[in-house]
């Protein structure tokens, strides 16, 4: 009914608008006044963490993308090696795992049976295994040693969205747990990055009240025949998401490419008006990689592309190879995927609607997918 969905069409575009208060739940009670981590859900000793020396991320789907942010974090922040891999491949494959690796579990539902399996497989090899959940007493979660739930409430549309925004704070936070017991961070430069952390509901609220702009270009590109998504670092599997998400509910030809990878033979793609999305790195700190994607962008325009351009706001230099820009509040960049999913998920909701499916229950899908 209406009344279930907040006054919303779907449960996805109630989903969309509740990640600002999601994120805050997924944080609440996470800080000690010292503005250092407290995981207490976490039953793995420090000393066991210490001991870490490497990690493997499995996930599926929209999992897997938080998975993929999860690396760039990780390897940055905690200077561990950090592997993400399709939980479905991770087993078939015969992964170097003992008792020092740490494998990290993804699941919205903690029923993904793909997860499942990577996790019981990473168990026998005696790994140590930390999953990351929205659902409490869910199978993987159980099955695990150690379990950090998302708190991002129920999730009813099959298309992630809260979901996504909730995992990728968790795994910020593992990060940052981690860095921190190792001792490669300190708590003040611990508490810098929570600090932003916190600022970002508040950027959300600002951005989900402009997403006019975005309904508008959904009809527009309701009948393309594709929509191609680049990005570059934790833009990169944001490209992935925007694509999946175009796929599960549109049904649409979507695909998203490392930018950097383009003039590696997908460019080829591009014809005259073809849309691609491009997720843009934030000008401040690692300005080289804006610069790189900036130029990708010219790259496809010149070659017919219609360009749709996720930038910071303020970024003026982006605006004369945009069709259309979509500015988004600043975030240091590796926490700027909590920004540049959302246009992408409104995106992807507003087409499918403008095309008459069922935004909820896209065809062929379940929300947990409990079969190998
Ligand atoms: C996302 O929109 C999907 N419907 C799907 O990819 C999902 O993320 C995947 O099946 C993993 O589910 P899980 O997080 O519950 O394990």
């Amino acid at each position: 009914s209406a009344a279930e969905k907040g006054g919303h069409d779907y449960f996805m575009l109630k989903e969309i608008a509740e990640q600002p208060q999601a994120i805050a739940d997924t944080l609440l009670g996470r800080l000690s006044e010292r503005g250092e981590i407290v995981l207490d859900e976490v039953r793995l000793t420090d000393q066991d963490l210490r001991d870490v020396d490497k990690i493997f991320i499995v996930a599926c789907g929209t999992s897997y993308h938080a998975g993929m942010v999860a690396k760039y974090a990780i390897e940055h922040w905690v200077r561990i090696p950090c592997e993400v891999e399709l939980a479905s491949e991770f087993r078939y494959r015969d992964p170097i795992l003992d008792r020092s690796t740490l494998v990290v579990a993804i699941s919205q539902s903690g029923e993904s049976m793909d997860t499942l399996m990577a996790l019981r497989h990473a168990k026998e090899q005696k790994a140590r295994v930390l999953a990351i959940c929205n659902t409490n007493g869910s199978t993987i979660p159980r099955e695990s040693d150690a379990v950090l739930y998302t708190h991002g409430g129920p999730e009813i549309a099959v298309a992630s969205t809260k979901a996504f925004l909730t995992q990728l704070v968790a795994c910020y936070l593992i990060g940052l747990h981690l860095a921190q017991i190792r001792g490669v961070m300190y708590a003040d430069e611990v508490a810098a990055v929570v600090e932003k952390l916190q600022q970002t509901p508040d950027s959300l609220r600002t951005l989900l009240g402009r997403m006019e702009e975005v309904r508008e270009l959904a009809r527009d590109l309701k009948t393309a025949s594709t929509v191609l998504f680049i990005g570059r670092h934790v833009g990169y599997p944001v490209a992935l998401e925007g694509a999946l998400k175009l796929k599960e509910l549109a049904y649409m030809h979507a695909e998203g490419f490392a930018a950097g990878e383009l003039k590696h033979g997908p460019i080829a793609l591009i014809d005259e008006g073809t849309p691609v999305v491009c997720v843009v790195p934030s000008p401040a700190g690692r300005g080289v990689m804006r610069d790189k994607v900036v130029s990708n962008i010219q790259e496809v325009r010149a070659r017919g592309a219609r360009t749709i351009v996720i930038a910071e706001e303020g970024d003026e230099d982006v605006r004369a190879f945009a069709d259309h820009l979509i500015p988004v509040p600043a975030t240091p960049t590796l926490l700027a995927p909590l920004m540049t999913t959302v246009p992408l998920q409104v995106l992807a909701c507003e087409i499918a609607a403008a095309r008459g499916h069922d935004v909820d229950q896209p065809r062929n899908l379940a929300k947990s997918v409990t079969v190998e």
